[in-house]
């Protein structure tokens, strides 16, 4: 696995930053094997995955679990665990034990957590300990109840607000931070003002990479966010894929003279 120090290191204009969620094996070794920088096991795995309304239902061990079969699949890229909702900020010595688990025990290189002015502290402590950490600012989903899931960052104070904490956690070390779903204006600002790489989502083009949600991103999430793409159909795939399967069995074609197998001679009484 790369280090932090790769992804940093780079030139975002000429080379810019791919990450895309995963939860499993075989989807981690697919988007390796394309080449994405990141993959991150991500909180949205309560939705995307698990059949939750919001992410807030996910559980450490979940996420440990799940990075674990990541980063069975991953050869090259960096896996990123996201620490779900109150696994940190609740204490200092759980949120960094909480934390640990992720690089010790479950094969993350990093991990992201959702931040404001209450994890500059947290961020820098993690950093010190060996921890690198991935920011996240804008819309943050586990403040869901709080704020909603709306456009973050469209007003002067709230817009400083998000760049002075991007300095904040910068400063604490960081070693990136993802935007989500602000104005494109303010991402750019951001990004100019910023040594660290920027990876937006829903937050414009100017930023050093990009993130989505893989379910969104190949076209099996049965609703995506606005600012999510589809690049493919996996969801028309499989239902045509299981209808297919179905109708196989229901008509007596499968399994066929090709799936069977007879032991000649083999002659049991009963
Ligand atoms: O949980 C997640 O997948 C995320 C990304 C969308 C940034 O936090
Ligand atoms: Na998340």
């Amino acid at each position: 696995m790369p280090s932090v120090r790769d992804i940093v290191g780079r030139d975002p204009e000429a080379d810019p930053i791919t990450v895309l969620t995963a939860y499993d094996t075989p989807t981690a070794r697919i988007v390796d094997d394309a080449g994405i920088d990141v993959v991150l096991v991500g909180d949205s795995i309560g939705d995307a995955v698990l059949g939750h309304d919001s992410a807030l239902p996910v559980a450490l061990d979940t996420i440990a679990t799940h990075t674990a079969a990541v980063a069975r699949g991953v050869d090259d890229a960096l896996v990123v665990a996201d620490l779900p909702f109150l696994s940190y900020g609740v204490s200092e010595p759980e949120s960094v034990r909480n934390a640990g688990r992720m690089l010790k025990e479950a094969g993350a290189g990093a991990v992201k957590l959702e931040s404001g002015p209450h994890t500059v502290d947290l961020t820098r402590r993690l950093v010190e300990l060996g921890v690198p950490v991935q920011a996240h600012l804008g819309l943050t989903p586990q403040h869901i109840n709080r704020v909603g899931l709306q456009r973050q960052g469209t007003d002067e104070e709230a817009a400083a607000e998000i760049l002075d904490l991007a300095a904040a956690h910068e400063e604490a070390g960081a070693f990136s931070l993802i935007l989500e779903h602000i104005p494109a204006n303010l991402a750019a600002i951001v990004t100019e003002e910023l040594d660290i790489p920027t990876i937006g989502i829903g937050a414009g083009p100017e930023t050093d990479g990009q993130v989505l949600v893989v379910n969104d991103a190949v076209g099996l999430s049965e609703r995506a966010p606005p600012f999510a793409t589809a690049f493919g159909d996996v969801r028309g795939e499989m239902i045509e894929a299981v209808e297919a399967y179905r109708d196989a069995v229901t008509t007596g074609t499968f399994p066929g003279e090709e799936e069977t197998y007879v032991e000649e001679g083999l002659e049991l009484d009963n």
